[in-house]
């Protein structure tokens, strides 16, 4: 990964020894970061959309919380495990009014977010009212007040982040998912491919507006094969030959992943240009997650379209911790018996064992443009 470096940090000379791959190399240091930012959809909600609507139940929750956590897993997600890597506690959710905890950062996603704004409620197919624009009305919103609390010597003060912290953290992203299933849903591909730019473009205002307020270090996520989730094959019947990949994935909906990534890096490295202070991390979630799908057997998981939690069975859905009647029986979805076992926690998200073995293809870098690991991910040019 390059050669040994030497950084000047003031007039001390800092070498710090890392290793990459067994080796030891020089590099610059961690970054420490004090506090992390996301914005996100459900890949990244630690309880948003769970504490703004209905609360999501068991099993949700029950193979790490123990309970339902406000996530749509059976226990940790990626940003979780990033939190940990970097030794922050979880992300309290900026939607939740109890038991939160701001002192390290605060996480703006909502499950069923867009980075568009779109016209439909949450109560026809689940698309979040907080799209990526709330949420950085939200997040300008939880740093000024947050700010006023802390001058003002409120008591809170313990569970608020200190302002010179905010151009200090990490900003993380992962988002764009539902935009493209919004479009799968109300588009022709035409149309959906030609309003990707303006998805792009949105997105890429929300990092500069966060880089105007301060921010410098962002990782962003790219968005995963959509088309591997269950529920986007649980409909077809029949496919004509090609429709599917073959591991079973819907090929045109992989296709439009990969050019949603495509403009996304494309843009990212333009913004690396027009925001010179910026370390902009663009990080290649998709193909840890194809990596995995392609892989299960030799990764000790089961067939990567079979679904953990919920009751799936002929094209009858009980979907998990839901219960409904199918010809006159009732029926539950209930988790399987070896959850560790399954990508899929249930038919849409990714199970903990999944998010785990996706964290560790991620957070050192390896799929990373520059190739840099989450801890050094403050570095413009890490030389590492
Ligand atoms: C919402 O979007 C759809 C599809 O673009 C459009 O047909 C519809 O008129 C819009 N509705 C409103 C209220 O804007
Ligand atoms: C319920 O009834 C429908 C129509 O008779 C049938 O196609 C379906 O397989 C039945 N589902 C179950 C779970 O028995
Ligand atoms: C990152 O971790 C993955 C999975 O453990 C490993 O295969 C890869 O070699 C690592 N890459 C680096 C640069 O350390």
């Amino acid at each position: 990964m390059g050669s040994p470096k030497i950084v000047m940090v003031g007039m001390v000379v800092v070498v710090v020894v890392v290793t990459v791959g067994g080796v030891e190399v020089m590099g610059p240091p961690p970054c420490e970061f004090p506090a992390i930012y996301n914005f996100g959809d459900s890949n990244s909600d630690t309880g948003g959309i769970s504490a703004a609507f209905v609360p999501i139940p068991a099993p949700y929750g029950e193979n790490y919380f123990r309970k339902p956590a406000g996530r749509d897993c059976d226990g940790r997600l990626v940003i979780d495990f990033i939190a940990e890597h970097l030794r922050l506690p979880y992300l309290s959710a900026y939607l939740n009014s109890i038991g939160t905890n701001f002192r390290h950062g605060a996480n703006f996603a909502t499950g069923g977010s867009t980075i568009r704004r779109q016209n439909e409620t949450i109560f026809e197919y689940g698309i979040s009212p907080f799209s990526l624009d709330m949420q950085i009305v939200h997040f300008d919103q939880f740093k000024s007040r947050t700010g006023d609390l802390y001058s003002e010597g409120n008591s809170d003060r313990d569970k608020l982040p200190k302002q010179e912290e905010f151009s200090k953290a990490l900003y993380t992203f992962d988002i764009g998912q539902n935009d493209l299933s919004v479009g799968f849903r109300k588009l022709s591909d035409a149309q959906l491919r030609a309003a990707m730019p303006d998805i792009i473009n949105q997105f890429a205002s929300a990092v500069q507006h966060l880089y105007e307020k301060g921010a410098r270090a962002f990782w962003i996520h790219n968005t995963g094969p959509i088309g591997c989730l269950p529920v986007a094959t649980f409909y077809i019947r029949n496919p004509q030959p090609g429709f599917l990949d073959q591991f079973g994935c819907i090929k045109g909906q992989n296709d439009m992943a990969v050019e949603f990534n495509r403009q996304l890096k494309d843009r990212v490295n333009k913004l690396r240009a027009e925001l010179p202070l910026a370390a902009l991390t663009y990080v290649d979630v998709y193909t840890a997650k194809y990596g995995l799908i392609s892989n299960t057997k030799n990764q000790g998981f089961t067939d990567p379209l079979k679904v953990c939690c919920g009751h799936h069975e002929n094209y009858d859905h009980v979907w998990c911790g839901q219960k409904a009647s199918i010809n006159g029986t009732q029926y539950y979805g209930a988790s399987c018996a070896t959850p560790s076992t399954f990508i899929s926690w249930d038919g849409v998200h990714y199970s903990e064992a999944a998010n785990h073995w996706i964290a560790d293809r991620i957070l050192n870098g390896s799929l990373s443009e520059p190739p840099i690991p989450v801890t050094h991910a403050c570095h413009k040019n890490p030389g590492l």
